[in-house]
């Protein structure tokens, strides 16, 4: 007899314990299944809105600006100039002038060319496109001057350029340099200035 109401307790204990435990998990759940639903409400703001993607660019002499407008129309960026606070006249372009501006810059891998502060972010994209004019076979380092200074964590970086016939080089490379480490550098192409929003599209595709 005792035992069996030992028994009869220990059964009423476990059955206890069993509501208990449910109770507790069950507003654990609730919150879970909310945090799911704000998440979910985010990305679909974000897609409405459609402007996940940038294309972030330098141009001294227009070539990469106008290869980038049409860049941004066909990828459905939105688009923003990296303005250095001096702009480079003819004479800082020279490249035969081993004293010039450029040239002096490009010697100093250091160098880091101020800009014009603005309140520009890049949180709210996830795909950057990055261009600029080749210089000695590498961006300007009036470009890292920008990545420097925001947070590119977790983003995708995809470099293009113009130039008067060399390749990419070690762009992506020296870009890889001023990110994140989590940033996801693709070293892209060499644009066309002239290249149209279906080559760009076509290209966009082939990214993908
Ligand atoms: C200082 C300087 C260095 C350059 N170095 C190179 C180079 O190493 N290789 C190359 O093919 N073109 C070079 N170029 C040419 C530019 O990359 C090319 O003209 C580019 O399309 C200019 O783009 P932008 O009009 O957007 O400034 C150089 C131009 C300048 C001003």
């Amino acid at each position: 007899m005792k035992t069996a109401k030992l028994f009869l307790s220990l059964a009423v204990f476990a059955v206890l314990g069993i509501f208990l435990a449910a109770a507790q998990a069950a507003p654990k759940a609730a919150k879970s299944k909310a945090k799911q639903t704000k998440g979910e409400a985010k990305m679909e703001q974000t897609e409405k809105s459609g402007i996940k993607t940038l294309v972030v660019y330098f141009s001294a002499t227009g070539n990469t600006k106008k290869v980038s407008e049409t860049l941004a129309k066909a990828a459905d960026a939105d688009i923003y100039e990296i303005k250095p606070l001096k702009p480079y006249t003819d004479a800082d372009l020279d490249w035969t002038d081993r004293n010039s501006r450029s040239s002096v810059e490009m010697k100093d891998k250091k160098s880091r060319p101020e800009i014009a502060a603005d309140k520009f972010s890049v949180r709210q994209y996830d795909t950057v496109y990055v261009g600029f004019p080749i210089w000695w076979g590498t961006a300007p380092t009036v470009v890292n001057t920008f990545l420097e200074k925001h947070d590119f964590s977790d983003k995708t970086i995809i470099v293009f350029a113009t130039s008067g016939g060399s390749p990419l080089g070690n762009s992506a490379k020296d870009i890889k340099k001023s990110v994140s480490e989590t940033a996801n550098v693709i070293s892209g192409r060499i644009l066309s200035p002239s290249a149209t929003e279906a080559e760009l599209k076509k290209w966009i595709e082939s990214l993908r």
